[in-house]
């Protein structure tokens, strides 16, 4: 088929979800692999097990290969940048480790005889720029025909085994800076029903695009062991990670939480993601929030898209990292196991 400059093609009614990044929810995720047996390897270093963000494979004593996969349906009408956004969230599992991208495949279904190919050019562009711009190379991939367009990448990088940021490497006393504002659940649903404006869609759209790297090297140069990035299954969701595999207990700021322009204020007016309903139903009995306000919670059970990093620093750290990662913001610290493994207040 042919398109013309008049074709409009919206990306996003490709995805057959609303605002499609959904991932199958953290319970269904956990019960699933519960009937798969683990083959354990002295060389893996970090496997399932923990629900961190990549397997980390030694090589040698002082290389390790990281490795991880990610790939969903539009959230973006753009082609070239939906490309950008869906590399930009499947290197950040990498970052994210404290790893640095070598090389990436791209994973394709595409909705042939739907669409036209140049779609397809401008996804591959998108993602093939973004994986330059993380220093890694775009070796190949692998697509299939699929009623839904998807897109997104598996990356391998590289690591020293000694110098990685991993769930279970958070301190008590540790403070936790996340890096990227909250809210991407909430304004691309609201995307969907036409009810941004175009400021917050650009910033939206920043922020989907932006890669994890500065955030991850500074995170190493700044001495953290302990990060994740924030995705699917909320600020809440991963945070749970890093309390359950470091066995401490997460406070977080409900009111320090950053947001994207109007996020609050959207699920104020009635805005609401699955994604969201997924999370809160898995966290609701590992979370006390009673004391904290319900947009605050809101915004901490978001499914996100190319979130930041959630980062565990030493208190002498904090100041310098906070002024080396522009937009990074102070949102907990790290506190013994208590009742439960997050308060959110
Ligand atoms: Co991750
Ligand atoms: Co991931």
């Amino acid at each position: 088929m042919t398109a013309t400059q008049d074709d409009v093609v919206r990306l996003t009614s490709f995805a057959r979800c609303a605002g499609c990044a959904a991932k199958l929810g953290l319970g269904d995720l956990a019960e699933a692999l519960g009937g798969v047996p683990v083959h354990s390897d002295p060389r893996l270093l970090v496997g399932r097990e923990g629900f961190d963000d990549a397997g980390v494979f030694v090589l040698r004593d002082d290389l390790a290969l990281v490795q991880t996969v990610d790939f969903f349906a539009p959230i973006v009408d753009d082609p070239y940048e939906f490309g950008q956004i869906a590399a930009a969230n499947a290197l950040s599992d990498v970052f994210a480790m404290g790893g640095e991208p070598l090389t990436a495949l791209a994973i394709v279904g595409f909705p042939s005889g739907k669409l036209p190919l140049s779609i397809l050019t401008d996804i591959l562009r998108g993602g093939s720029d973004k994986v330059r711009e993380a220093g890694a190379v775009l070796v190949g991939g692998h697509s299939i025909i699929d009623e839904e367009l998807k897109f997104g990448l598996s990356v391998t990088g590289q690591a020293h085994p000694q110098k990685l940021l991993t769930n279970s490497a958070a301190n008590v006393g540790d403070v936790l800076v996340l890096t990227k504002p909250l809210g991407t659940g909430l304004l691309a649903t609201a995307g969907k029903q036409n009810r941004l404006d175009s400021q917050a869609r650009n910033a939206l759209h920043a922020s989907m695009r932006a890669l994890n790297a500065t955030a991850s090297r500074a995170a190493l140069a700044h001495g953290a062991h302990c990060a994740t990035d924030v995705t699917g299954f909320a600020l809440l969701g991963h945070s749970s990670h890093v309390a359950r595999g470091s066995n401490v207990t997460v406070r977080l700021d409900g009111r320090a939480l950053p947001e994207l322009p109007g996020a609050r204020a959207l699920w104020s007016s009635g805005v609401r993601t699955g994604g969201a309903e997924r999370n809160e139903r898995f966290l609701a009995p590992l979370v006390d929030w009673t004391r904290a306000r319900p947009e605050d919670i809101a915004l901490a059970l978001d499914p996100q898209t190319s979130g930041g990093l959630l980062v565990a620093l030493s208190p002498d750290r904090v100041a310098d990292y906070l002024s080396a990662v522009e937009g990074s913001v102070q949102v907990g610290v790290v506190e013994p196991r208590g009742n439960t493994l997050i308060v959110l207040e």
